[in-house]
């Protein structure tokens, strides 16, 4: 365990669904919260309920119980809706989600954005928890809006897929670059390959996407979207910037290949790693199990990137 670690809200707010979202809120919960004894709380703003579904949760009982609307726009204490599944972390599970969006839709627009913050992170984090840890939907809604002004600080897990490049430019475009503008401060902490399962010595799909991710401005000039003299659409950095060093910012170093190890690859001088995050069986079985990763497998061989996830949330960026 960290000796006082500086509190922080995380979020993952990737504008397209099936990156690893929820299997990175709930493995990091448990990591941060079960393996290193930090006072984690969990908060799943999906209203398909998956992670709370894959934590043993309903999301919808009748509209009499309290839930997340009665603590943003009411006088409701968190304590009503806080769950405590047992694996190191809190938890307030997707309960009337698209109830809450409607009440949120209705309050005034500017204020309507600022409940998280106001009523939830603000009121505990630093206080009761160090962490708190948002799982947002796929697409933007209210409750995403608010989790980007409570959690200025984001994770955000891409799969070796064709979708997976517009994602996150949809992402940086339509929700970063506009937050940064509004607000100023908000942070890529780090963005994740997952799901890998393919060699990178050969023209696959897991290549493709490291080596966009490792070598491309356009990418670099997305993770910096928002920012002075950034033009994200049209993927160029500022006069000055690096694109190597924006890459080392913000990628992990088990799945940061630099120019020199593509072209050993390439040669054949070099045994091609094979990156993380990996497809592992055992995401999917932790899921029907209702448990989180850690809890289900803790010798689980991924878990060590994970943890490596998890430093950076602590340390507040990959290199600080
Ligand atoms: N490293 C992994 N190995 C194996 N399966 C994985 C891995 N990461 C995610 N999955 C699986 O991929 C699917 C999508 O993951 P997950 O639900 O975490 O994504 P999401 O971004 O939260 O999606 P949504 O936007 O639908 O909520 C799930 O079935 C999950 O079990
Ligand atoms: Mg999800």
């Amino acid at each position: 365990m960290t000796a006082n670690p500086e509190p922080r809200a995380v979020c993952f707010p990737m504008l397209k669904g099936g990156f690893g979202k929820s299997t990175f809120v709930s493995t990091l919960g448990g990591i941060l919260g079960d393996m290193r004894g930090h006072e984690v709380l969990v908060v799943d703003l999906d209203p398909a309920g998956h992670l709370s579904t894959g934590l043993g949760y309903y999301t919808r009982e009748n509209d009499e119980a309290t839930d997340l609307a009665d603590v943003l726009l009411g006088d409701e204490s968190v304590d009503a809706i806080v769950k405590n599944p047992g694996h190191g972390f809190d938890f307030v599970p997707a309960l009337n989600l698209e109830s809450v969006t409607d009440a949120l839709s209705k309050d005034s627009v500017l204020a309507s954005d600022l409940k998280m913050k106001q009523e939830l992170v603000d009121e505990h984090l630093g206080d009761r928890y160090d962490y708190i840890l948002f799982d947002v939907p796929g697409s933007r809604n209210k409750l995403t809006n608010n989790a980007v002004v409570a959690a200025p600080n984001a994770i955000l897990p891409l799969m070796p897929v064709p979708e997976a490049l517009n994602g996150l430019r949809e992402t940086a475009t339509r929700l970063v670059g506009p937050i940064r503008s509004q607000l100023g401060n908000f942070e890529i902490l780090a963005t994740v390959p997952n799901d890998m399962s393919a060699r990178i010595d050969h023209q696959t799909k897991d290549r493709k996407l490291l080596e966009s991710m490792n070598t491309q401005e356009s990418f670099a000039s997305l993770l910096l979207a928002g920012r002075d003299g950034v033009d994200a659409r049209s993927g160029t950095l500022p006069a000055g910037t690096e694109v190597e060093t924006v890459l080392d910012n913000h990628i992990p170093s088990f799945a940061r290949i630099r120019a020199d190890e593509w072209e050993a690859i390439d040669a054949g001088e070099m045994d091609p790693p094979k990156p993380p995050i990996r497809h592992t069986g055992a995401v999917g079985d932790a899921y029907e199990a209702r448990e989180p990763l850690p809890s289900y497998d803790p010798e689980n061989s991924q878990l060590e990137y994970f943890g490596e996830i998890a430093d950076i949330i602590e340390r507040g960026g990959i290199e600080q």
